[in-house]
């Protein structure tokens, strides 16, 4: 039998994720050391309440609400309270006296990150967080280890379970997006405030996070366009299957250039219509996928759980193994890698396509009006599709629907080509407009 040497691991919250990661360092203990070349010692659990009710039954002796002598006797903290503070105060002690640490805290990376990667590198330490960005996927070490090497182009992720789960449910069973929710809530998907799932802030933390990776560039929160789903309608799900498509809330990571053609990046998120054909529109549920375009490897589509306590605690167990095996080896930790430092560029430099759908006056002219609109802000149509027209009797002259599909053009053309045509005389009113990717 081989004899490891222990390193001790504090553990910073006992919610889903937090106690199935305790549950499974104890049940897997021996299997444990033998990947990491360590034995991984879990020597307490710091919570809030010792006595609450948890999802899995745990040794009461690990429980303290002290987390900051727990921190201090730790190799390696994991960090499960998620939100700014204190798990923000208590990483900061964890890196400083030396250990290393590992998060799954999308919204605390996203909106401090830097500080955080900077007290790492200070005392060569190291910052893991496998488990902050789509649950249990592995996408965060892919994106700063196995691709190290390519040039990353887009990345394309479904992030975020809760909405994909509400726009699958919207366009397989026809269901309202209120209901959809309430479904979501009940099966424990969505946040505790569903505001920062449907609204995008949840995907726009994770977009923050992978564009800050992807491309060796710091992305701050701020800078990441966001839109959520609650202006998505069945009508516009409905269409969009017609015309197959399905919708889907996106984060989108792009290096692109700027109108000087300088090198910079970009990060959204929103709705937008995505080819039947594509690997993501496969993704049902509240399944999570990350799609990456990178220039030597080439597609690549990484898919799974988004959530769920069990499996995001096999991210974070992930992330131990490679924690305790470095203490094992020794040597500085992983720095962040930001020498990149592009320009973060504004929505409006992003190229995207657009489907424009409009109320019109069904009379002679009308399309050529509605042509030379785009065509005067240089977006060029790629295909239009007509309904007949519906006879409005004595309340007014017939109207027609009219679907029109662009070219990639810049968002900002885009957005004063839609602009412009809510302000024509011959539109009646412009009833959707939704962005397409990855046609
Ligand atoms: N509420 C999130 C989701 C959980 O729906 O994906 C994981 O961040």
């Amino acid at each position: 039998m081989i004899e490891y040497r222990n390193v001790r691991v504090a553990l910073l919250g006992a919610g889903s994720v937090g106690s199935q990661v305790a549950r499974l360092l104890l049940e897997q203990a021996a299997e444990l050391a033998g990947r990491a070349g360590a034995g991984l010692e879990l020597v307490g659990i710091a919570v809030r309440d010792v006595d609450a009710e948890r999802d899995v039954d745990l040794p009461k002796e690990l429980f303290t609400t002290d987390a900051e002598s727990l921190i201090l006797g730790a190799d390696i903290v994991v960090e499960l309270i998620g939100g700014i503070e204190p798990a923000k105060t208590l990483i900061l002690q964890a890196l400083s006296s030396g250990a290393d640490v590992i998060t799954g805290n999308k919204a605390l990376l996203a909106s401090h990150g830097p500080e955080l990667f900077e007290a790492a590198e200070q005392v060569g330490a190291q910052l893991y967080y496998e488990a902050a960005v789509a649950g249990a996927i592995p996408i965060i070490r892919p994106l700063r280890e196995s691709l190290a090497g390519d040039t990353i182009v887009r990345v394309m992720g479904i992030v975020n379970g809760t909405t994909n789960f509400i726009l699958d449910r919207m366009d397989t069973l026809g269901e309202s997006l209120d209901d959809a929710l309430a479904i979501a809530t009940d099966l424990g998907y969505a946040e505790a405030d569903p505001t920062a799932d449907i609204e995008g802030y949840d995907a726009a933390q994770k977009a923050a996070i992978l564009a800050s990776l992807a491309f060796h560039t710091s992305v701050p929160l701020v800078a990441v366009h966001r839109e959520g789903i609650t202006g998505v309608s069945h009508e516009q799900v409905e269409a969009a299957r017609k015309a197959g498509y399905v919708v889907k809330l996106l984060a989108i990571c792009e290096r692109i250039s700027d109108d000087d053609g300088k090198l910079g990046v970009a990060a959204r998120v929103h709705p937008a219509l995505v080819p039947l054909g594509h690997p993501l529109a496969a993704v049902h549920g509240a399944k999570n996928a990350v799609f990456v375009e990178a220039e030597a490897a080439g597609d690549l589509m990484f898919y799974g759980a988004g959530a769920g306590g069990v499996e995001t605690a096999s991210a974070v167990l992930g992330d131990l193994v490679s924690a305790a095996r470095r203490h094992v080896i020794g040597g500085p930790g992983l720095a962040e890698s930001n020498h990149a430092d592009l320009r973060v560029l504004p929505l409006g430099s992003v190229s995207t396509s657009y489907q424009i759908t409009l109320d019109v006056a069904d009379q002679p002219g009308v399309l050529a009006t509605v042509a030379g609109i785009l065509a005067q802000h240089g977006v060029s149509v790629e295909t239009v599709q007509q309904t007949a027209g519906v006879t409005r009797g004595d309340e007014g002259p017939a109207t027609a629907t009219l679907i029109i599909g662009t070219h990639r053009a810049r968002e900002s053309s885009l957005a004063a080509t839609v602009d412009a045509l809510t302000n024509a005389a011959v539109v009646n009113s412009v009833t959707s407009v939704l962005r397409i990717e990855g046609a």
